[in-house]
């Protein structure tokens, strides 16, 4: 038992109810290893989902066993689940499921650590009986509090309530953190998480007293001493992003919340100009996330971050951070709870 532990930490093994999201398609192994060596749970991201599925799923588990290799932690895998236009699972979010189930299968000592699958973007209700199957923790993250009751009723064991602020893929409908996270925790009775706008004990303890289980973060942990697989230009221009720096463009599947820049503006023009095809399109997107993630093109690369980055002034490291901000919270939560005694 540590500072904070609750039923989320109880369910996933972990001593601090702090997560790192996934944030593809570049990876966070290193970032995932931090986290989950620091008392969190780390996740490995997707590698992209313009990839060929066989090789995709390949490159996945690679990054799983890279992660297993570097903690002896719990961490979890994300995967966003895309939908083509008769509504069937994108080939290549099956295989990543698939390879996520069959990792486990395969070696019982990665079963140990291999714990959770986070799926985004659409949600896998076909897979869900190979999901709960396989024995691992399925959490899901929305942006809707009727996404969260679906979620739910399927099975979920986990839902991350997201709000709009958060970076990287966005919701369709803006529903902030503020108001969609109490929304879940009164309709839900699993665990939730909060997403969007986290980075610090202050943010975990909101997020404990608007009735969730601890909080995700995507942005926060880009900018860390740890995060050495990304180039670091990108927690550079983070740091120094200010109110406002942030808009929502169009991203792989749906709106994406990115720092404005010059892809920003090529991505807007060719849109305009129908210069490529969707796919073209989405390739290029694909590409220029990688690109600002793998080799710091700030301007040129497109920059998913959220608007939390106005508040991100440092490069921390994570396993100070992680129980810090868990000590923090807690600090809060008991001084709050002075100031609310009855007045005599
Ligand atoms: C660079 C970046 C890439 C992201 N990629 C993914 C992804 O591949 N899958 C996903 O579910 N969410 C993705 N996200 C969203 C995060 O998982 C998380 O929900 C979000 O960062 C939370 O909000 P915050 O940035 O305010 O912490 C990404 C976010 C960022 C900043």
């Amino acid at each position: 038992m540590s500072v904070l532990s609750n039923r989320l930490t109880e369910l996933l093994g972990i001593e601090y109810p702090i997560i790192q999201e996934g944030m593809g398609p570049y990876q966070t192994d290193r970032i995932a290893a931090a986290v989950s060596a620091a008392g969190g749970l780390g996740t490995v991201s997707m590698p992209g989902m313009t990839k060929d599925p066989a090789a995709g799923a390949k490159l996945l588990r690679e990054h799983i066993d890279r992660v297993a290799s570097l903690t002896d932690r719990p961490f979890a895998v994300n995967v966003p689940v895309g939908r083509d236009s008769t509504n069937r699972v994108l080939p290549v979010s099956e295989a990543y499921i698939r390879a996520v189930v069959q990792a486990r299968a395969s070696d019982s000592a990665l079963a140990k650590q291999l714990r959770v699958l986070t799926t985004s973007a659409g949600f896998p209700g076909e897979f869900r009986p190979l999901i709960a199957d396989s024995g691992l923790v399925h959490m899901h993250k929305v942006g809707a509090t009727a996404h969260a009751r679906k979620a739910e009723e399927a099975g979920v064991d986990v839902v991350i309530a997201s709000g709009y602020e958060m970076g990287g893929h966005t919701h369709a409908r803006p529903v902030h953190t503020f108001v969609l996270v109490p929304n879940v925790t009164e309709t839900v009775s699993v665990p939730v998480v909060l997403s969007g706008g986290a980075r610090d004990g202050r943010t975990l303890a909101a997020a404990l007293a608007l009735g969730a289980s601890g909080v995700a973060m995507g942005t926060r942990f880009i900018a860390t001493e740890d995060n050495t697989d990304w180039h670091p230009a990108y927690a550079a221009r983070i740091i120094a992003a200010g109110e406002g720096d942030d808009t929502v463009a169009p991203g792989v599947y749906g709106p994406a919340r990115v720092l404005r820049n010059g892809a920003v503006d090529q991505l807007e023009q060719m849109i305009r100009t129908n210069e490529l095809d969707t796919g073209e399109i989405t390739k290029w997107k694909d590409e220029a996330l990688i690109r600002a993630q793998s080799t710091g093109d700030v301007d040129g690369g497109l920059m998913a971050a959220g608007q939390v980055s106005s508040g991100i002034a440092d490069l921390v490291r994570i396993a100070d951070f992680v129980p810090r901000i868990a000590q923090d919270a807690a600090a809060i939560l008991r001084n709050l709870a002075g100031i609310a005694e009855p007045v005599p």
